[in-house]
Formats: structure tokens, C-alpha cells, sequence
């Protein structure tokens, strides 16, 4: 039985989602069915489909109160909308439904867990981890809500500031677990951890991390997994402050690597690693599949750059490509998930291509172009030989007469710098991040992956990303290549079969 606000929602999405065009969307990257989307909630498989939640706000562009909006897959690559799960519309979350996970019962039945954000009282909004059950597409509320509360923080821990639950199931301990954040005394943020048999009755457990004002302040939407053999948190903190060119300041993501005891629930920070250097990545979730590979997804956006949404716009917010994370030898790798590589089509491959005869930067004579090369619903990985003495290197991309965005890798500091700041944006927000990268055996690795209203980089098989939202008009196409100096590359594109008008999304 669907209540009032979400009866509302689905109808009022039923209507105005069907008003936008293909055209007016990514191809397979993941908008909401209208209005605004920000955090991946619920990523979980359920009847061996690929369940996807996201905070949405379908009564406009910008932030409003949140409801869960909702897609399933089979592949990660074409999704079919679902009707929104949840709306905001009960005692305990009717300031919103905030980010949270899900997983599959032993009894068939789809456990969404979330934040319940309830009335404010002394001016105070109170959070609270909430249930909800259902079959993958009606979901009711569970009447022992709200399940987590203020009263089963440790000492110090705020109740105003407690979320977004990320549930598992530990085969091995038959228990299920959650990690969620919260504010402590210190005012900055910790994850803590929760344990349940039943996936409804839950205990405090431990603290498993502290930010101690050493990573930003609050931390939100945590994530707890085995890679590897390690354990990676990830975690994403608010009011980061810059340090060198591995952290910016602002809303970011890291990845906390360490060790984990599981009979003392206890983790051994052991490494800090940033997870998308690019412009626009944030609350990322994980989902395990059943052939071992550990999915990620994120919010593409930051909540600095969400404020300025393009003019007209129907919908605001897009989730990054799926990726496979791994960990080698200590780094973090992250590559598109494979399920991608089905859907390429029309290769067009050069080899061993000479650059060279940069002009004054900016002009656009010297660039080189190849034919084929161009598009905005791509993949396409360029491999990159400096010749002795080259000084730059630039690919151009989403370019026309008036626009573009450009890669620059600086071989002297070993400095890859991305760059928006023509690409049509009509604000000034942050348009360029600098990152430190590395060649491998004398060659630089990129790997675009374009899909009409972003970009995503990914530098030497997945040793960094680089995720940034683009608002330039479709028809800046262009690909183009630059040195300054002389460099030698291979060029692998595809364009991505358009799927769009076959049905779903
Ligand atoms: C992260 C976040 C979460 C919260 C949600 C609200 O982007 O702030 O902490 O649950 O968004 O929409």
C-alpha cells in the first residue's frame, strides 16, 4: 500500500519523467527520473538483479526532501526505472529519507536500511537508522522503527548527526553488520559499527575509525569491505582541507586502508588514499558481486559545484560508470566495470602516431586530429610516448570552435592537469585539479570514458581516476591531440551502441 507522499511522487515522476528525452540524458550513466539525485543508496543484489537506490528529489533541481528513487540492471550498464521507494512521510523520517543500503533475507524479502531524519525539536533535526521491506518494488515500513537511535551511541556521539547505514552479511559470523557515521565529541567524525542477527534487532559494537579533525570534519556515507586482503573504509568528509595535490579542500572521498580483527572488531588504519581526483565525486557505496568482484559507484558531484545547475535543466545529478575496485601492490585501483566492453562498437585504432609542433597554448592550430576520432558517447584509450625533451602534452575533448577541456600531462613534475574551465560552464566554480602520476615503462596510459555530460579518466589501468561533470553543448565533439615538443601515440576508440530508443532508462 503506497501512502500519500509517495503516491504523489510516483505519479508526479510517472508524468514528468516521460517528458524528457533520450537526447536530453547520458546514455549509461544513471539521472534520476526527474528532478534532483545526489548519493547511490540500496547498491544490492536482489533475485540476481542489480537493485540501485538514489537520494532523489523529484519536485526539482536542486536538494528538497529526500526520497529514494530507484532502478535495477543486469549488467550495470542499461537500467529500468522503477517507481521511488520511499518518500518521507512518517513520524521518524518526515524531514527525509536519507542515504542508506540494502541487501537480500533469507526469506526473500528486500531490507532497505536508511536514515530517518525526524522533526526538528529544539531547533535540532534527529537521525535515525530505519527499516523498510519489500520485493524490489513496494517496500513497507518495519514497525519496530526507528531501529538505531540516539540512545545506542557511545558517550559523546551526536544524534543529530548519525547516518547513512551500510548493511552486509557475514556468512562466516551468520550476523549481519552495518557501519554508519556520527559526530563526536571532538566535532568531527567517526564510523561506527553495528551488529544484528536479524537484520531488524541491532547492538553497538565499536568505533571502528575517528576522523579526530585530521580528515575534514563530519564524515558521511561510509563503506566496509575485504579487498585483497585488506580492509578498505571508504569514507567521505566534509570541509577537507587541501593537502598537497593528493586531497582538496571541500567535500572528497578517501579510502582508509588498513587491517581488521574480526574477534575484537577492531581496525589498524595503516594508509589514507584519495579515490577520485577529478572534480565531481562524492558518497561512493560498493556492492560484492557473486564472481568476487567488488563494485563501486558514486555520486558524480560535489556538493560545492551542485548549486549551479545548467538552465532548463529537467533533471540534476548523475552516478559515476560502475567500477571494479582492487587493491595492488597498496594502491587502489579502479577500472570501468567490463560489462562496458559488450556494448563497443566501431573501432578505430591508430598506431604509433607522431605529435608534435604545439602552437602558443590555446590556439588551435597546432592540435592534431584523426579521423573517426571524436564523439561524446565514447571509450577510448590513448597511449602516451614522450620523445626526449617534450614538455607537454595535451588531449583535447567535448571541442568545437568555442569549446573544449583539455588533459595536459607535464612530463618535468610528473603533473597530469585537468581542465574546464572553457568547456561552457557558466560558473565559477573549481574547473581544474592537478594530480601527480606516474609513467610506466616510459608510457602514460589514459582511458576516456565520455558520455554526452561527462568525462571520467582513468590513468595507467585504473591506478587513478579522475571523474568531472561537463555542461558543454553536444555538438563540441572534437578530440584533439597536442605536444609541445614530440611525442608518439596509440589511439583505441569505440563508441558505446546506442541502446536508448530500445526501451528502458
Ligand atoms: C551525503 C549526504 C548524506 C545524507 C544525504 C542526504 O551526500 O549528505 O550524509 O544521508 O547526503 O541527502
Amino acid at each position: 500500500m503506497s501512502s500519500d507522499r509517495l503516491k504523489k511522487a510516483r505519479e508526479y515522476e510517472r508524468v514528468f519523467g516521460e517528458e524528457i528525452s533520450w537526447e536530453e540524458r547520458p546514455l549509461f550513466h544513471v539521472t534520476p527520473t526527474v528532478g534532483w539525485l545526489n548519493d547511490p543508496n540500496g547498491f544490492s543484489l536482489y533475485k540476481g538483479e542489480i537493485h540501485l537506490f538514489y537520494q532523489y528529489h523529484p519536485y526539482g533541481t536542486q536538494w528538497g526532501s529526500m526520497h529514494w528513487g530507484h532502478l535495477k540492471s543486469r549488467d550495470f550498464i542499461r537500467w529500468e526505472r522503477l517507481p521511488a521507494a520511499l518518500a518521507p512521510e512518517r513520524e521518524y523520517d518526515r524531514n527525509g529519507c536519507f542515504s542508506g543500503s540494502a541487501v537480500e533475507l533469507p526469506d526473500g524479502r528486500h531490507l532497505l536500511m536508511y536514515t530517518g531524519v525526524s522533526g526538528e525539536r529544539e531547533g535540532r533535526a534527529r537521525q535515525t537508522q530505519c527499516i523498510a521491506l519489500g520485493d524490489g518494488l513496494n517496500y513497507q515500513s518495519f514497525s519496530g522503527n526507528p531501529v538505531l537511535t540516539g540512545e545506542n551511541l557511545p558517550e559523546g556521539g551526536s544524534a543529530e548527526d548519525f547516518r547513512d547505514p551500510k548493511i552486509w552479511w557475514d556468512e562466516e559470523e551468520k550476523r549481519f553488520f552495518a557501519v554508519a557515521v556520527n559526530r563526536t565529541s571532538d566535532t568531527s567524525g567517526a564510523v561506527l559499527l553495528f551488529g544484528s542477527r536479524d537484520g531488524m534487532r541491532w547492538e553497538y559494537l565499536a568505533t571502528v575509525d575517528r576522523c579526530r579533525n585530521e580528515y575534514g570534519k563530519m564524515w558521511e556515507c561510509p563503506d566496509m569491505f575485504e579487498l585483497d586482503g585488506m580492509e578498505l573504509l571508504l569514507v567521505s568528509p566534509m570541509e577537507m582541507q587541501a593537502k598537497g595535490l593528493e586531497f582538496h579542500s571541500g567535500n572528497e572521498v578517501i579510502g582508509l586502508m588498513g587491517r581488521y580483527e574480526k574477534e575484537t572488531y577492531s581496525f589498524r588504519r595503516e594508509k589514507v588514499v584519495p579515490v577520485d581526483l577529478g572534480l565531481d565525486f562524492y558518497a561512493p557505496q560498493t556492492l560484492l558481486m557473486p564472481d568476487g568482484r567488488r563494485i563501486m559507484i558514486a555520486w558524480m558531484q560535489s556538493w560545492e559545484s551542485s548549486r549551479f545547475c545548467p538552465e532548463g535543466a529537467k533533471w540534476f545529478g548523475m552516478l559515476t560508470i560502475p567500477r571494479e575496485l582492487r587493491i595492488i601492490d597498496g594502491r587502489l585501483i579502479q577500472n570501468p566495470v567490463r560489462e562496458l566492453e559488450a556494448y563497443r562498437i566501431h573501432p578505430v585504432i591508430y598506431r604509433e602516431q607522431k605529435i608534435s609542433g604545439a602552437s602558443e597554448s590555446g590556439k588551435r592550430e597546432g592540435r592534431i586530429r584523426f579521423p573517426g576520432i571524436e564523439g561524446r558517447i565514447l571509450d577510448m584509450t590513448v597511449r602516451i610516448r614522450l620523445e626526449k625533451g617534450c614538455r607537454r602534452f595535451t588531449v583535447y575533448f567535448a571541442e568545437d570552435a568555442r569549446y573544449y577541456t583539455a588533459l595536459t600531462y607535464w612530463p618535468g613534475e610528473n603533473i597530469l592537469h585537468l581542465d574546464r574551465t572553457w568547456s561552457g560552464l557558466r560558473y565559477n566554480i573549481v574547473n581544474q585539479r592537478k594530480l601527480r602520476v606516474r609513467e610506466k615503462n616510459g608510457e602514460l596510459k589514459l582511458r576516456f570514458i565520455l558520455d554526452r555530460f561527462s568525462a571520467e579518466i582513468f590513468v595507467n589501468d585504473g591506478e587513478q581516476a579522475l571523474s568531472a561533470c561537463l555542461y558543454t553543448p553536444g555538438k563540441a565533439r572534437g578530440i584533439s591531440f597536442e605536444a609541445d615538443g614530440c611525442a608518439v601515440i596509440d589511439i583505441e576508440k569505440y563508441e558505446i551502441r546506442d541502446f536508448s530508443a530500445a526501451g528502458n532508462m
